[in-house]
Order: C-alpha cells, then structure tokens, then sequence
C-alpha cells in the first residue's frame, strides 16, 4: 500500500517520502481500517522531528488522526461491522490502511463530514478531557491561551454549554488581547501576557487555566489563579525553561498539572467515553465551522499539504486525501 514514511527524525519537509509499505494486519483488539482523510495535526509534526511522546520504529509511517471505514477486525473485537465508517487515532495514518485500538475508534454519525471526522479523535476529545479535569462549577472562569487554535473554540463551545466564563488570550502583532469567550468583546490590550491579565483581571482571578503555549508566561498565568485555582499544560509551543518557587503555588493552594490526550482516554471507562463523544459529535453537528479546512491534497502531494500548514493565516487543518 502507498504510505508516508520517514527513516530518521528531523524536519517533515527533508525527512519524509512517499513509499510502499505491507498492509498492516488487526492485532487482537485492533481494527484494520481503509483511510479515506487524514488531518495534519500539531503532534504529527513533533512525532517526525522526534519530540513526541511516542518513539518511531523505522521506516515509520507518519500521521495518527484519521477517518475511514472498517475492513476487519483483529479478535475480541466484536461490535463493528464492516464498512462502519469510523474516526480513529492510530499511528501510521498516512497511508491507504491503518490499525487503531478498539478504544481508539469512533462510529462517525452520518450527518458529520469526512473533514470534521478527520480531526475527531484528537482536538475535540483534548477538548472535553481539558475541561472535564478542571472539574468546575457553573460560573467559574476560565482562561484558555492560544486563543485562535482550534482546540481554544472546541474549549470556548463546551465551556458555554457548562455556564462557564470563557476568556481567551490571543496574540496579535504589537502584543496580546484577551477577548470574552461568551460574546466576542474585547476585555484588555497590551503589550505582554502579565499587562494583559492585570487589564483582564481587575479584582478579580481565574479558576482554572488550559495552556498550549508554556515558557516563562506561564508564570503571569499562575499569578492569574485564584486560591485553589488549577494551571493545565496540555501544549509545547513554546516550552522554554522558565524558574519557579514552591512557595508561589504553596502559598496559594494551587495545583500545575499536564495533560496528555493518549493517558486521559486511557484512564476512562467506555461510558466516560460514551458520553463524551455522545456530546462532542452533537456539538460538531451544530457547529462544524469549529474545524475548518483549509487545504485538500491527495497523499502523493504530501509535500504541498506541508507547505500549506507551514503558510497558513488562518485557523483551520490541512488534509491529506486519497
Ligand atoms: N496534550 C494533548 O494531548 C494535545 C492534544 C491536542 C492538541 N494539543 C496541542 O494543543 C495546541 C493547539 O492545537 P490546535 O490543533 O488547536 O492548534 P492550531 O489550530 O494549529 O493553532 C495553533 C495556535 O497556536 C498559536 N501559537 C503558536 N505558537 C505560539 C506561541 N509561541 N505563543 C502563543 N501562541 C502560539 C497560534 O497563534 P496565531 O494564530 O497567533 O499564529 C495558533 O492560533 C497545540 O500545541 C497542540 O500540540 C495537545
């Protein structure tokens, strides 16, 4: 089968090409699926420059989140029938055929798209799991960084059906502006991440925090909690040293914690898991604008598809196609 592969780790744009590969077989509790959209993630990125938390066995076949139909499945697996189109998160999902877990594997309703099932398996799941470890209480106020990312709107959207408060900090050309996540306003503008929550704040902290960013402003981040209050870091983009004292989380009861996607699901029972895709796939129905695309290629233009995610001005992913 044509597959996307790599040898050795380093940047996509050198260290990737388009070969062949055997079609992989279910192992027990897998399922063989026939892909019909990958969407290039983040984390796919990290996983070919080798700074994910997966190690490659080489050749490795890149990629991880997908969409695609069922062709078989490996033993102990007995509730998808062939032909289930599904979302899945596996590695090895640019290529014509991939294996996932069972667990790892979502029924796509057929009102959803290939291009929002593409991205399922990842972003809105990362999504519900940020929100279900905050663990808060209606009315609680909750800063999300990154703010023009597609997990920041999936955030914002369950957020609001919580009655939770929202706030998002986005940067912009001359510094950063945080904006209400409930109707779109403006709240402050300035210069750095610590000006901008002094503006934002005004008496007033955040119970929890979801942080993609990291570095040295996850410290105008903490000082931005309330007593209690939670600091979740979930992203890398921009994971420099930064220095910290004990006593800044001691004195205030505060809890730092790291999210990964793979350990969450791993740690949630199937009606967890039932209920969260129960939710998210009605949520994607109502607002699909939530995960746009903005760019198609077919698997052999691997190489354009990178261009457009290195290129891009807006907020949307790039898929890769049959
Ligand atoms: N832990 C997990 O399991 C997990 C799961 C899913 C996603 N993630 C992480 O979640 C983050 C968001 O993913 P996504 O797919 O939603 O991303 P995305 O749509 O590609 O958006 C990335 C956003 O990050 C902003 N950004 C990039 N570098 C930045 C920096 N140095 N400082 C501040 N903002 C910066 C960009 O801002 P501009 O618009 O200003 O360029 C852009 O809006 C990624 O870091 C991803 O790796 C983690």
């Amino acid at each position: 089968m044509k597959a996307i592969l790599f040898s050795r780790t380093g940047l996509p744009e050198e260290v990737l090409s388009l070969g062949t590969a055997l079609e992989p077989t279910p192992a027990p509790d897998q399922v063989l699926i026939r892909v019909t959209t990958r969407s290039i993630q983040p984390a796919d990125l990290l996983f070919i420059e080798g700074r994910y938390r997966y190690t490659p066995s080489f050749p490795q076949i890149a990629g991880f989140d997908a969409v695609g139909t069922v062709i078989d499945t490996g033993p102990g697996v007995t509730d998808l029938a062939q032909g289930t189109r599904v979302a899945f998160r596996g590695v090895g999902a640019w290529a014509e055929m991939a294996v996932a877990s069972r667990s790892r594997v979502y029924p796509v309703p057929e009102a959803l798209s290939d291009d929002v099932a593409s991205q399922f398996a990842l972003n809105p799941l990362t999504a519900w799991g940020l929100i279900d470890e905050c663990r808060l209480a209606p009315g609680a106020r909750l800063l999300i960084t990154a703010g023009r990312s597609i997990v920041a709107s999936l955030l914002t959207l369950l957020a609001r059906r919580q009655g939770l408060n929202p706030v998002l900090l986005i940067r912009n050309e001359d510094g950063y502006v945080t904006v209400d996540g409930n109707d779109g306003s403006v709240i402050a503008h300035a210069a750095s991440v610590a000006q901008v929550l002094q503006g934002t704040l005004k008496g007033e902290g955040f119970n929890a925090v979801l942080d993609a960013v990291g570095g040295v402003d996850s410290l105008a981040l903490i000082d931005a909690l309330l007593p209690g209050g939670r600091l979740v870091t979930y992203g890398l983009l921009s994971d420099t040293d930064i220095t910290l004292k004990g006593s800044t989380l001691l004195r205030k009861n505060l809890i730092w914690q790291g999210f990964g996607i793979e350990k969450w699901v791993s740690e949630k029972t199937p009606e967890d898991m039932h209920e969260a895709t129960r939710e998210l796939w009605a949520v994607l129905a109502e607002h699909p604008h939530v995960m746009p695309v903005i760019g198609r290629f077919p698997l052999e233009r691997f190489q354009e598809a990178l261009q457009a995610v290195r290129n891009a001005t807006r907020p949307g992913k790039v898929l890769l196609t049959n």
